[in-house]
Formats: structure tokens, C-alpha cells, sequence
């Protein structure tokens, strides 16, 4: 297996993990899937009232996504991008799941934190990711509209750096969280989205 095909799929392998549903299970918390939204995120989490719960799988999906991006640089140089990728599209469509799997909030932020780390992107931007994400859910208490926004703000971050390829990659990634966030701008526009600490689901 050539090296760059090796680094994605370890990507992948990683960034399918999900945290979530396993935590749940293993917590007898039930089946996630089964529960509010039926995403695998920790929003999601939160409305099982396990708060701990949910602090462990924001925390656990972010670093999944920054461990396969790291991993598959020092592995195979150069694949830091590939993998970005390839964990993104695992966390969003895990094989373990039937593919179907998170919206990739946490994940996306854990992928900009690690080309920070790398030293290839300026600490600018996961800090603007992590300032939207959570003053717009402070705000709005709408984890969607707040996860979302600080997807799409990425890739205009990273313009802003001058990092032209990873605002392109950012752009890529932030459509397939807004793709998989379908049901919940439906739910925003209609006025039905569940915001944070309220009782209904969506
Ligand atoms: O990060 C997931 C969040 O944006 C939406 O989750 O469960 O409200 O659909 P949920």
C-alpha cells in the first residue's frame, strides 16, 4: 500500500471512531441514535443529561481529528491535508455506522488545531473557529446555527492567513458539515431548531 493511501485510511480508521454511541453504551446511557436528534455528536450526548458525558465526546472528537492529521504527517510526510480529509469524511461517514454518522463540528476544529500544531496555520484560526462556535452557542444557545457558522468561517480564516490551500480544503470540509447540518437549517428556518438546555429534540 503506497504511503499517501496508507495515511487516509488511518485517517479514516480514526476519525470513524464513534465516540458517542460508544460512550453511551458503555455508560448504559442507551442508544444514542435512538435519542433527541439520533446524531452521534455531543450535543446530542447532552440531551441524555449526562453533561460529563457530552464533555468527554466534544473533547474525544476533537482529538481524534487532530491525532489523524498529526500521525499521518509524521508518518508519511506530506499527507497532512489527505488526512484531514479522510478523518472528516470518517467522523461524518463511518463504515461501523452504516455511514451514517456525525455533522463534524468537533472534528473540523480538531483538524485545524492540528495544522496549528504542525506549525502550518496560524493559531488565529482555530481560536476564531472556537470564539464563533462558542459565542454564537452563548449567544444563541443553537449548537447547529453556532457549529455551523464556525465551519463556514473557516476557510475565509484561513484566505485571511494567506493559506490559499487550506482555505480551499476548509471549504470542502465546511460544505459537507452544511450538508450533514441539512435537517437542522431546515429545523432553524422553520423556527423548531431545539437550543441548548431546552426540554424538546429535534
Ligand atoms: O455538532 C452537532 C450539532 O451542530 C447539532 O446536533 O443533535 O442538535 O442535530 P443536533
Amino acid at each position: 500500500m503506497s504511503g499517501p493511501l496508507l495515511a487516509l485510511l488511518l485517517a479514516y480508521l480514526l476519525g470513524s471512531i464513534p465516540f458517542g454511541v460508544l460512550l453511551t453504551r458503555l455508560t448504559g446511557a442507551g442508544d444514542l441514535r435512538r435519542i433527541g436528534s439520533g446524531n452521534i455528536g455531543a450535543t446530542n450526548v447532552l440531551r441524555t443529561g449526562r453533561k460529563g458525558l457530552a464533555a468527554a465526546t466534544l473533547i474525544l472528537d476533537m482529538l481524534k481529528g487532530t491525532a489523524a492529521v498529526i500521525l499521518a504527517e509524521r508518518l508519511v510526510p506530506g499527507t497532512a491535508q489527505l488526512a484531514a480529509a479522510g478523518a472528516l469524511v470518517g467522523h461524518l461517514y463511518p463504515v461501523w455506522l452504516k455511514f451514517a454518522g456525525g455533522k463534524g463540528v468537533a472534528t473540523l476544529f480538531g483538524l485545524i488545531l492540528a495544522f496549528s500544531i504542525l506549525g502550518d496555520l496560524h493559531w488565529a484560526a482555530p481560536a476564531a473557529y472556537a470564539a464563533a462556535w462558542i459565542g454564537l452557542l452563548l449567544l444563541t444557545r443553537y449548537s447547529s446555527l453556532a457549529g455551523i457558522s464556525a465551519a463556514m468561517l473557516s476557510p475565509l480564516v484561513a484566505a485571511i492567513l494567506g493559506r490559499f490551500d487550506l482555505a480551499l480544503l476548509f471549504l470542502g470540509l465546511a460544505l459537507l458539515v452544511l450538508w450533514k447540518h441539512r435537517g437542522n437549517v431546515d429545523r432553524l428556518i422553520a423556527g423548531t431548531e431545539p437550543r441548548v438546555g431546552a426540554r424538546s429534540n429535534g
